[in-house]
């Protein structure tokens, strides 16, 4: 089968090289699918240039998040068939609950999804909504799975009539930008580009503010949110922007942390959280009842994950190129 694979060392994206491996056959407990999409996260190309913050230890299959056929199960399966569509889930295997220490995700430090077959344990995989295309199914691990996360469960869930403010118009961002419109609250984005505000208006966002143009960005959602300050702050930014973050939550408030855009490091003292009564959250991806819940949403209220771009297979390395860019809203998609 063709697989795209990276070594262990890999700074560049010239180390990304499309190889043959030999097809995986199932054991009593796992699933096979023939894959038919992959996306693109964040975080799969800062694996893929040497920039993820940790090393691998072997030649490894990138990106994290697919989807498939299901072509072969082992003997002792129950919850696939072959013919099934189904999506591959972040962590392998982290079900419910709080996360176990030992999860491993996809693409880092185990192989990923881009690649023409892939073989995890049968609970590695979810159902694939029927609303869905291949190419839309295979956005919904990583990113949907952190915003909805952030949005439906941390703390208190958005309710109708909340602000949310979410940070940036990538993939996380945008899945945030629908679940909260879902559940009845407000959007606020911010953005580099009063173009990206634009559409992300068009996708629900009430307002938009232009962090480039508007450096002190707090002040403008304190203005927009006549001083009330928002509910929920999807902080795609990370520990760079958390500080302005802490600014612009309102009185018993949460912060999603969630992002390393802006950098790991800086000054962040969560003092006003306390007279707020608001919180912190870190967000780590989502559990496979996360990913489940966020289909049944996405079913129900008909969300179609928002695909900037889709590449051919053969295209993968220009995928990354034009992720690195940062010109896109939502979600880049690679058809396998
Ligand atoms: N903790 C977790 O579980 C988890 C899960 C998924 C992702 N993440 C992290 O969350 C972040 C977003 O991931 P993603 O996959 O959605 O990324 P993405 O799709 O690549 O989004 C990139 C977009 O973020 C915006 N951005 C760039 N620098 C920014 C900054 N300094 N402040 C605010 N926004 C900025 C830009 O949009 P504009 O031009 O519109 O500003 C850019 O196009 C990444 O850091 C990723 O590693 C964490």
């Amino acid at each position: 089968m063709k697989v795209y694979e990276i070594s262990k060392t890999a700074s560049s994206l010239d180390d990304l090289h499309l190889r043959e491996r030999p097809e995986p056959q199932p054991g009593p407990y796992d699933v096979v699918a023939r894959m038919r999409a992959a996306s693109l996260n964040y975080r799969d190309h800062a694996i893929v240039t040497g920039k993820y913050r940790y090393n691998l230890d072997h030649d490894t299959i990138p990106c994290s998040d697919g989807a498939g056929e299901v072509v072969a199960v082992g003997p002792r399966v129950t919850r696939f068939k072959p013919g099934d569509r189904v999506v591959s889930t972040f962590f392998q295997i982290w079900i419910d609950g709080i996360p176990p220490k030992n999860r491993g995700a996809l693409g880092a430090p185990m192989d990923g999804t881009l690649a023409e077959y892939v073989c995890l344990h049968e609970d590695g995989w979810v159902a694939m909504p029927a609303s869905l295309s291949f190419e839309e199914a295979a956005t919904l691990s990583c990113a949907a799975a952190t915003a909805w996360n952030a949005v439906m469960i941390a703390g208190r869930p958005t309710k109708p009539g909340d602000t949310v403010l979410s940070l940036g118009t990538g993939g996380v961002s945008m899945f945030a930008l629908q679940f909260a419109r879902a559940a009845g609250a407000r959007v606020i984005v911010t953005s580099s580009s009063d173009e990206k505000i634009e559409r992300a208006r068009k996708l629900g966002a009430s307002d938009g503010v232009n962090y480039k143009t508007h450096p002190d960005w707090p002040a403008e959602v304190q203005r927009l949110t006549d001083g009330r300050g928002v509910d929920c702050v999807v902080e795609n930014g990370g520990v760079g922007t958390l500080a302005k973050s802490y600014l612009c939550v309102g009185w018993g408030g949460k912060v999603c942390l969630i992002g390393v855009l802006a950098g790991p490091e800086g000054q962040n003292n969560p003092h006003d959280l306390m007279f707020k009564s608001a919180s912190l959250h870190g967000i780590s991806v989502g559990s496979r009842t996360v990913l489940e819940q966020l289909i049944r949403a996405i079913e129900v209220n008909r969300i179609k994950p928002v695909i900037d771009r889709v590449f051919r297979f053969s295209e993968a390395p220009e995928a990354f190129r034009y992720q690195a860019t940062q010109a896109y809203v939502g979600k880049i998609a690679i058809t396998i």
